[in-house]
């Protein structure tokens, strides 16, 4: 590579890391995370990021949310989510190393994680029909 074309490399690259939404393209691996709510009744989750601020959305029993993102060149991004559930309350990482290690990222350059919010906790998984993993419960 020429000096030119390596200083246009890493321009392009660190202009995306420092993108974390997808605006349909990542440089990077992307992430789509679903939040799954399992309980039968509303549920209230506010996600933010370093970066992004998803703001606070209600979740009705058996529905979900969720976004995507540009995982960081550096592995750094991280998404915490507060959860309110009538008076119970709880927060969590919804995106970091060790929720990306249960998740398992695949050669693709396309990754899925599912949470799925029950009466008893957070459970994470790869996939939406299993292997789920309990992350927290409710305090
Ligand atoms: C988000 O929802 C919670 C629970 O309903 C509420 O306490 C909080 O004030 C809301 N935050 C914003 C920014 O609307
Ligand atoms: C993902 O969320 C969007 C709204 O942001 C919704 O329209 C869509 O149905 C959701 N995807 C799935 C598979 O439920």
């Amino acid at each position: 590579m020429s000096s030119l074309m390596r200083n246009i490399f890493f321009f392009v690259l660190l202009t995306y890391s420092s993108v974390s939404i997808t605006q349909g393209y990542c440089v990077t691996r992307t992430w789509q995370i679903y939040v799954i709510n399992v309980i039968p009744e509303d549920i209230v989750v506010h996600i933010k990021s370093r970066d992004d601020d998803l703001g606070n959305h209600t979740i009705s029993s058996k529905g979900n949310y969720n976004w995507s993102f540009c995982e960081d060149v550096f592995g750094r991004t991280r998404f915490y989510g507060n959860f309110w559930w009538g008076s119970d309350f709880q927060n969590l990482a919804l995106f970091d190393n060790e929720v990306r290690g249960v998740c398992a990222p695949s050669k693709q350059d396309y990754n899925y994680c599912y949470w799925s919010v029950s009466p008893n906790g957070f459970w994470v998984s790869a996939h939406q029909d299993g292997g789920w993993v309990l992350k927290k419960t409710w305090k």
